[in-house]
């Protein structure tokens, strides 16, 4: 909380010189609560003194005044132990998270600075997959962390519109498509007239497949291919059009899913948005000396930097990904001008990263240290139901669907009588998907498992909302207004000092979450919270037949509730209040 961060602060200047940013950077949480509020470790102003860090640790424990906030400063060992006034911690604590409500952690450090967060981003005419899926999560997490800090977030779906194979697909539809009519409406009524199919992503996948089957013994399909793709390039109306049916048909099906999953997007700018910009950005890598020919394709090499060379164009003239990504990040960076951009993409794609970084780098352009691939790991699917059939995708319509399903059923059983069920199970079965993506750091694997996610007692999206339902459902039996005048005081337990610590880390949880692109970092705090609240409630009537202490806890259960409330807003995920 600042005002106690601040006293020390404060406390700690008139000794040490240090500024107040690294004090506060320093400042820890001691592992024990028993041991102290904050510590600060002595190691790194030792070091500037040339002296012992126990040393000044003992000499800072005698030489700082405690006041009625910091009531008692201590050392041990290489730290100095700060002791702050629990009274005035609980006041602090429950009035502002009163006071702030939904606003609560909020805060305005990222006032006036922007971020560009690139999410998702899947190819189309292709179905989303499961590592659409966790980047979409974990991007949109990472977006609103940013946006409680107050700033200006842009979320840009970087979507795969553009490349060769739209030209085999074209061939495809040619071919083989005539069963099928485009999804646009003016066509849709001819659906019930004749046997004709709507295309969906499903179909263009189908003749995805069959090109590439037959492309392998009549090589003419190859070169019809190309020409297509040649004259999508060149503007020609038909290949146009009919690109465009596919990216139409693409976004219906992306929208339903980012819908269901509370995810939307500022932009939809993919890479044939760029299409036009391209000779410039190629004409800048080439002044700038960047560039050499290597078996008629154009490259960067970046032999000295150990990485394999950066391909910008094909023989064959067609340009490719990492082109597109150099010619977006300037496009980005004039058109936004962001202090921060992030690109939330698989570690697969590691090298891609380093590499169009460096081109960019060498290019000049110092803004790209303010450019992070936010990597993460696989979800890696558990032998047994909607295990990856053989190499099969799964389809993540299927996988929400079969979440919400389950959920469902495990509601219908703990609460038979539960008004919206549908509703609440939608919440429950699509939040146990989003956090088990959030609730891992984000470079680990995550092995997707049926039983583990869908746990109500377990690390999981289904155990916090339940969790926050019980918190709502004492206030629903305590029955009144929430307490203004409550006595602090009165809340002397352990597991109530604990629980307020746990309130008063969040908004600096938000911060480090935030920092790191790490939401496992807030899923976590909220894991914990969760479990000290359920000790406390197990231990603890809140509902006591002491009228003072009634209010004095319920107090802290509404705050208990308002802060996972927040969170898990945060983090992509609803709070029913009953299930
Ligand atoms: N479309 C790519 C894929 O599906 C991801 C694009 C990520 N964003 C970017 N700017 N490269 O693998």
């Amino acid at each position: 909380m600042d005002i106690f961060i601040n006293k020390i602060i404060t406390l700690l200047r008139e000794k040490i010189p240090l500024p107040a940013e690294t004090i506060e950077r320093l400042l820890e949480a001691p592992p024990d609560i028993k041991m102290g509020d904050y510590a600060f470790p002595c190691f790194s102003i030792a070091k500037q003194l040339g002296k012992d860090p126990k040393k000044i640790a003992t000499e800072l424990s005698q030489k700082l005044i405690p006041d009625d906030t910091v009531i008692y400063i201590n050392a041990l060992g290489p730290y100095l132990n700060f002791h702050i006034s629990k009274p005035l911690l609980f006041r602090t604590v429950l009035e502002e998270i009163t006071d702030k409500g939904a606003f609560y952690g909020n805060s305005d450090v990222g006032k006036g600075k922007t971020i560009l967060i690139d999410y998702s981003s899947p190819n189309i005419a292709k179905h989303l997959a499961v590592h659409h899926l966790r980047s979409a999560v974990i991007g949109n997490a990472i977006y609103n962390l940013h946006k409680a800090l107050g700033y200006t977030c842009i979320g840009i779906n970087h979507l795969g519109d553009w490349g060769t194979q739209f030209g085999q697909l074209i061939v495809a539809l040619k071919k083989w498509g005539s069963d099928y009519v485009t999804a646009s409406p003016e066509n849709s009524h001819k659906q019930d007239s004749t046997k004709k199919e709507k295309l969906t992503v499903s179909k263009l996948n189908e003749l995805y497949v069959r090109f590439h089957k037959e492309a392998k013994v009549n090589n003419a399909l190859e070169d019809q291919a190309r020409e297509w793709f040649k004259k999508l390039e060149g503007g020609d109306k038909e290949a146009k059009d009919t690109w465009q049916s596919f990216k139409e048909i693409s976004l219906i099906e992306f929208e339903r899913v980012y819908k269901r999953l509370g995810i939307r997007f500022d932009s939809y700018a993919g890479e044939s948005f760029y299409n036009e910009m391209l000779d410039d950005t190629l004409r800048r890598i080439k002044d700038s000396g960047l560039t050499e020919i290597s078996d008629e394709a154009l490259i960067v090499n970046l032999d000295k930097y150990n990485m394999p060379p950066c391909l910008l164009r094909k023989k064959d003239e067609a340009s490719l990904y990492a082109t597109r990504d150099i010619c977006a990040a300037e496009y980005r960076k004039r058109e936004y001008n962001f202090d921060k951009m992030i690109y939330v993409v698989g570690s697969e794609q590691r090298l891609h990263f380093r590499q169009f970084f460096k081109v960019l780098e060498e290019m000049g352009y110092e803004w790209v240290h303010d450019c992070t691939h936010v990597d993460f790991g696989l979800v890696k699917f558990k032998q047994g139901k909607m295990s990856t059939r053989e190499g099969k995708v799964i389809l993540l319509e299927d996988l929400l669907e079969e979440s919400c399903r389950i959920a469902g059923e495990i509601i219908a059983e703990k609460h038979p009588d539960l008004e919206n069920k549908q509703e609440v199970a939608e919440s429950v079965g699509i939040g146990a998907i989003i956090f088990s993506e959030l609730c891992t750091k984000r470079v680990k694997d995550v092995l997707f498992d049926w039983d583990v996610i869908l746990n109500f007692d377990g690390e999981t999206g289904p155990y916090v909302q339940y969790t926050h339902a019980r918190l709502c459902s004492v206030l629903r039996k305590y029955g009144d207004q929430v307490p203004t005048d409550a006595n602090y005081d009165l809340l002397k337990e352990d597991d109530e000092l604990v629980i307020i610590k746990q309130l008063e880390c969040f908004p600096h949880t938000l911060l480090r979450a935030a920092y790191n692109y790490e939401p496992s970092i807030l899923s976590n705090h909220l894991l914990d919270l969760c479990s000290t609240f359920n000790r406390y409630y197990q231990h603890h009537r809140i509902l006591t037949d002491k009228k003072e202490l009634r209010k004095a806890r319920i107090l802290l259960v509404h705050s208990i509730k308002q802060v996972i409330r927040n969170g898990l807003g945060i983090l992509g995920l609803k709070s029913p209040e009953k299930m």
